[in-house]
């Protein structure tokens, strides 16, 4: 089958091994894959998608919760990992997930989503450098790739720390 378009929607659990031969080859390396892996196995993931194109899975990405020192009230999540097949990217699923992910963060509640990557690609989604906000990722000095979008209007006078699920700190 083939077509242009790709549907996007929650993943389940019939879907593992094929996110996982997602976020191999769209790293082009096993550690991210190892990852999500950890972060099933200790049921650390609070919210992943799928993109589904020509019947088969060709995009993932996941939301995890995420600690801040001090601490902040409510729903803090890090966006990570997000993946596409090589040969389907620069199609806009990448596009699809984030939007449609962050989309399902809000109707959550979510406080404050924080991301690492590239602020070229996340700034269109409405990320921002975390920097900004006195915020910062608490394992290092990540600069601007260290981003977030502060739903709630968390920030404030604190110098916040981020920490991901320890599984990302053996990444
Ligand atoms: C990053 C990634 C998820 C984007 O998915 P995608 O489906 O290709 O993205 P979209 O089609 O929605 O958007 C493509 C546009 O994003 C931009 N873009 C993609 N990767 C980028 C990067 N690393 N830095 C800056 N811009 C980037 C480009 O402008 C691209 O436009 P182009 O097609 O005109 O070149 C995908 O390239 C991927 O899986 N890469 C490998 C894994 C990875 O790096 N994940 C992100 C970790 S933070």
């Amino acid at each position: 089958m083939s077509g242009g378009t790709h549907a996007v929607g929650s993943a389940n659990e019939t879907d593992r091994p094929f996110i996982l031969s997602v976020v191999n080859a769209a790293f082009g390396r096993d550690d991210e894959a190892q990852l999500v892996k950890k972060l099933w196995a200790a049921d650390a993931v609070t919210l992943e998608f799928i993109a589904v194109q020509d019947d088969e899975i060709v995009g993932y990405c996941a939301f995890s919760e995420v600690t801040a020192k001090p601490a902040i009230g409510g729903l803090l999540l890090g966006l990570a990992p997000l993946a596409v097949t090589p040969g389907y990217q620069s199609k806009g699923v990448g596009n699809a997930l984030v939007e449609y992910g962050l989309n399902s963060c809000q109707a959550r509640d979510a406080a404050l989503i924080v991301v690492l990557g590239e602020p070229a690609y996340y700034g269109r989604f409405g990320f921002e450098p975390a920097s900004k906000f006195n915020i910062s990722w608490a394992a290092m000095d990540a600069g601007d790739a260290f981003q977030l979008i502060d739903y709630a209007d968390v920030a404030g006078n604190d110098a916040y720390k981020i920490d991901y699920h320890s599984a990302f700190s053996e990444l």
